[in-house]
């Protein structure tokens, strides 16, 4: 019989969203007549932007005639999509970039979790604590690390805790990694880091040759004009950082799938004999080895969110969800819980009242008040006694879970 790779017996139970979906089903099948709200994933509400859907329209057209039939697409994705991120998402920041430098993929998921394999086994790998699971969860795959403790914490996975007091954005740590993985505005405290902490962290890389991996899939969500959108906006960033955005969430495409990674030219790694080897070389070997490109339709729906129509429909989204996170905000503050994010970010972090525990948080609100959300230990050990509302959710819901939380919920 074929052994397992055993590193997958070090990870704790299942996978964060398909366990939640699990609890809520089977409360569901208890509770029949209960009309359960969702805001736990991060999943949009809101259709695709009509400028999207007309561009998606026409390529599936174009796949219908012989003369304008797309097979295989380049692996890396199509130059016109890359070009209009270039031009839209980079230029107008004062970031130069290359066609080159940009993969097209089919989301920030993959690419995140995916990364770590390129890099070498015994890489000392950081993460901000709590984090989106895949960082972790990929790594404990990989072999990156050893057991977990009694707490949820992985031998040889560098935590840097996020807490109130250091506001969600811990610092580089004294010691020397190899990766870090960063994400601003976080998920899942809606924390964004400031030009002047991004920056510490570019330092901290150069110092300690470190790579970081920025996921930058909420950029579109920043309100504030002082917050970079871009790691690449602070000098020397190219040399260190590999970033990562996705039409997902700016743009509604978690069903379409759409991403890209940009991997700098610049950016270097160490080979067998010490010699500096190019992470793009690197990456782009990998991709087209185990990536066939997303398909020639989405590609032209995600460049058709670069049009002027295209921006100011998916600017509409996302300031629909963002008033969403306003009224979550002021609806949890007036009952004097401890609230963070949901200003430059569509996830509201707050502080379990009572201080009970997470998952009895997750229960005591489904439970109550018939609302689904995201246990904050499900994202690591210093998110317990945190709990993360999505803003993903259709106006009428989120007022009514405001509603239900003030009327509904024994505090
Ligand atoms: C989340 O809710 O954290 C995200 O939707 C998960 C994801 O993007 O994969």
């Amino acid at each position: 019989m074929a052994r397992i790779n055993e590193h997958y017996q070090k990870l704790k139970a299942g996978y964060l969203f398909p366990e939640i979906g699990r609890r809520v089903r089977t409360f569901q099948q208890d509770n029949p007549n209960a009309k359960i709200i969702r805001m736990g994933i991060g999943d949009g509400v809101l259709p695709l932007a009509p400028a999207i859907v007309a561009a998606m329209k026409t390529a599936v057209d174009e796949m219908g005639q012989t003369e304008a039939f797309h097979g295989y697409g380049p692996e890396r994705g199509y130059e016109f999509l890359a070009k209009a991120i270039l031009d839209n998402d980079y230029r107008p920041r004062g970031v130069d970039l290359q066609v080159e430098e940009i993969f097209i993929s089919d989301g920030s998921k993959c690419d995140s979790g995916n990364i770590q394999e390129i890099f070498a086994l015994e890489s000392k790998v950081a993460i901000v604590d709590p984090v989106y699971p895949v960082y972790v969860d990929t790594n404990v795959m990989a072999g990156r690390t050893g057991s977990i403790d009694s707490e949820g914490r992985y031998e040889r996975m560098v935590y840097l805790p996020a807490t109130a007091e250091n506001g969600f954005s811990p610092p580089p740590p004294d010691m020397g990694v190899d990766l870090v993985y960063l994400c601003s505005p976080n998920n899942p405290t809606g924390a964004t880091l400031t030009r002047e902490q991004m920056k510490s962290w570019v330092d901290y890389a150069h110092r300690h040759d470190a790579v970081i991996l920025f996921d930058a899939a909420y950029e579109a969500f920043i309100t504030d004009p002082e917050i970079p959108h871009s790691i690449y906006e602070i000098p020397g960033a190219k040399e260190v950082a590999i970033e990562f955005r996705s039409f997902s969430k700016t743009a509604g495409f978690t069903g379409t799938r759409c991403a890209f990674m940009v991997v700098p030219m610049a950016l270097k790694g160490i080979g067998r004999e010490n010699e500096k080897v190019s992470i793009n070389t690197l990456w782009n070997r990998r991709h087209s080895t185990k990536f066939n490109g997303v398909s020639y339709p989405v590609q032209r729906g995600a460049e058709a969110c670069y049009t002027p129509e295209g921006q100011k429909q998916i600017q509409e989204n996302i300031n629909y969800y963002l008033e969403n996170a306003r009224i979550i905000r002021a609806g949890l503050e007036k009952l004097k819980m401890d609230v963070y994010g949901g200003v430059n970010a569509p996830y509201i972090w707050l502080k379990t009242p009572g201080g009970i525990d997470s998952w009895k948080f997750f229960d005591k609100l489904l439970n109550e008040a018939h609302i689904v959300g995201t246990p904050g230990s499900g994202f690591g050990p210093t998110g317990e006694g945190y709990f993360r509302l999505s803003a993903f959710a259709l106006r009428e819901n989120v007022t009514e879970a405001v509603e239900r939380i003030h009327s509904r919920l024994k505090l």
